[in-house]
């Protein structure tokens, strides 16, 4: 039920971070986890760099999801690892926000968090990035229907960005921030609707109210990334274009 190989965008710290290392802890775990940070020195990938030398699974690439060159660079770095056998789950994990209302919201900000939020997971998917991987892992794969241990793309996205929900307005608006992930969403739709053609499964994940250097929320990085990657394992056709919480239940968009 594990995928044989993943890439977290945006793992430098928080959730993006949890995730690789629990996938390195799993009983069964990946032959390789690309762990991605955009600064490949400094204080940032510290703590990436002491598990690199624990494990020899784990590889770490430089990746700005903004930037296309570094993106088709990482690509190639993982071609190197994963030769014929493509790459089987991308977790579009980066993402950034910046505290607003809807008064104090201003293009530079807004623009900046659908860059990253939004156009990143596009790009990092696309067919000049990921997806030849991607497809190559589905084909290879034996697996009826769709799955994460065949292929996948998983974006993570917010409760804030439910246009139905609209969660916590009266404490923190966000405007910018929730735009970014309701046009995420939309995005993995439009994945869901054309990548299953090719064997991959598109979903958008809320990981929870996490305490990350995003926001103090009440769930601990560790409890939401093993609740994610148990949801993970279960996922089939009927979860592709939906959007789910930490703990696999249905989000209204
Ligand atoms: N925490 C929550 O409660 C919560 C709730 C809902 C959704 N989410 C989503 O979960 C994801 C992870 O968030 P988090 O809470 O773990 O926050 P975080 O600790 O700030 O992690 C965000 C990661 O994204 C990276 N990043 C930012 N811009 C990037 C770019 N242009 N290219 C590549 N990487 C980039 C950051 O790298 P640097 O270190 O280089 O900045 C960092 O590693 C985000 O998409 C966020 O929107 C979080």
């Amino acid at each position: 039920c594990c995928p044989v190989s993943v890439l977290v965008t945006g793992s430098s710290s928080g959730i993006g971070l949890g995730l690789v290392k629990q996938f390195l802890t799993l009983p069964i775990p990946p032959r390789w986890v690309f762990a991605t940070s955009r600064e490949m020195d400094g204080p940032k990938c510290k703590e990436i760099k002491v598990l690199l030398s624990q494990y020899q699974n784990l590889v770490l690439l430089q990746l700005d999801v903004t930037d296309l060159k570094s993106i088709r660079a990482a690509v190639e770095e993982v071609r190197k690892h994963v030769g014929e056998r493509g790459l089987t789950l991308l977790v579009n994990g980066a993402g950034i926000m910046f505290f607003s209302s809807l008064q104090t919201e201003n293009a530079k900000d807004m623009v900046a968090e659908y860059t990253v939020n939004t156009v990143g997971p596009l790009q990092v998917s696309q067919v000049s990035a990921f997806l030849p991987l991607l497809k190559m892992a589905a084909k290879r794969s034996l697996q009826e229907g769709l799955s994460c241990s065949k292929a996948a793309i998983v974006n993570l996205s917010s409760n804030g960005g439910s246009i139905e929900l609209m969660p916590k307005w009266d404490k923190t608006q966000n405007v910018g921030y929730r735009c970014s992930k309701a046009a995420l969403n939309m995005l993995t739709k439009c994945q869901s609707m054309e990548y299953p053609n090719y064997g991959i499964l598109c979903v958008s994940v809320y990981p929870g109210f996490v305490r990350t250097k995003l926001t103090m929320g009440d769930l601990s990085v560790e409890e939401s990334v093993q609740e994610i990657i148990n949801v993970l394992s279960t996922l089939s056709e009927v979860d592709n274009g939906t959007f789910i919480d930490w703990e696999g239940r249905r989000l209204p968009w």
